[in-house]
């Protein structure tokens, strides 16, 4: 859909948006953010920054807080959290495709299942499955309704660091083929640069930094220009880089486990 200016029709549109849990103070302050329609966008931020409470206000799950300001949205729109959120008295299947209204909506669950690499776990209960399995089971019930928008906030925070760099692939692939327009809220800078189009960074309650990554090919912290971006985010955050510091496994590192 293209409008007069020849440009894509945002997927997101976030207009002066105000937050605020109490009077003390906004939680965001008038905050503006397009996404294009299949955008990759991650949101970094210091804890307590608002960066769940932005994504709370897109996924219309914020109720209880007080606020102003102008949210669009697509009309599907799927949600991933730090933890999967599985109903723990359904067997996979059945939590992938709870509430799922079509016709074929078994097929798309056992497609979705092997699709994310789950495949012949559909009977399983939740608890049978490692954290990372888990994970992928909630991305298969958010990919299954074929979302316009995907949130997802720490989607793969609670993971360790080979499972997470698996599900990193994992995610681009889905992105690739489904195409949604993707919000990714992180504290783990080279998260973001591996897998966004985009960065942002909110602080007091606006975006303080909004940045395409043009880092082509297969990003490697070996690149200089990943180097660089990842300094400069981490100065945004009030970080300081400590990358070189003994014993830190690098990413190059665990690419290579993962890999292997
Ligand atoms: N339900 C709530 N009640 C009161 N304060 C909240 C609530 N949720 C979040 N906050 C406050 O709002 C601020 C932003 O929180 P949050 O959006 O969760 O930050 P982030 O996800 O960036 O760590 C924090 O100061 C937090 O304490
Ligand atoms: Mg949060």
């Amino acid at each position: 859909m293209a409008s007069h200016t020849g440009e894509l029709t945002p997927a997101v549109r976030v207009k002066d948006l105000h937050r605020s849990f109490n009077k003390a103070g906004g939680v965001l302050n008038g905050l503006d953010l397009d996404i294009a329609p299949g955008e990759f966008v991650a949101l970094l931020g210091r804890s307590g920054s608002g960066k769940s409470t932005l994504l709370r206000a897109l996924a219309g799950l914020d109720r209880g807080v007080t606020g102003t300001g102008r949210i669009e949205v697509p009309e599907k729109v799927s949600v991933v959290f730090q933890d999967s959120r599985l109903l723990p008295w359904k067997r996979l299947l059945d939590n992938v495709t709870l509430g799922l209204r079509v016709a074929n909506a078994a097929e798309r669950g056992v497609q979705a299942l092997a699709e994310v690499g789950v495949a012949g776990r559909e009977k399983a209960w939740p608890h049978e499955l490692s954290g990372g399995e888990q994970q992928r089971a909630a991305l298969a019930r958010s990919l299954v309704r074929d979302p316009e928008l995907l949130l997802a906030d720490e989607p793969f925070g609670a993971l360790d660091a080979l499972t997470r760099i698996r599900m990193h692939t994992l995610l681009r692939k889905l992105c690739e083929v489904h195409q949604p327009a993707v919000l990714l809220v992180t504290h783990d800078v080279d998260e973001a640069i591996v897998l966004a189009d985009r960065v942002i960074v909110l602080d007091d309650g606006v975006v303080r930094h909004d940045a395409r990554i043009d880092i082509h090919g297969r990003r490697s912290q070996a690149d200089p220009a990943f180097a660089r971006l990842r300094a400069q985010l981490l100065t945004e955050l009030g970080v300081e880089d400590d990358h070189d510091a003994p014993g830190r496994p690098t990413r190059a590192h665990l690419d290579e486990r993962a890999a292997s």
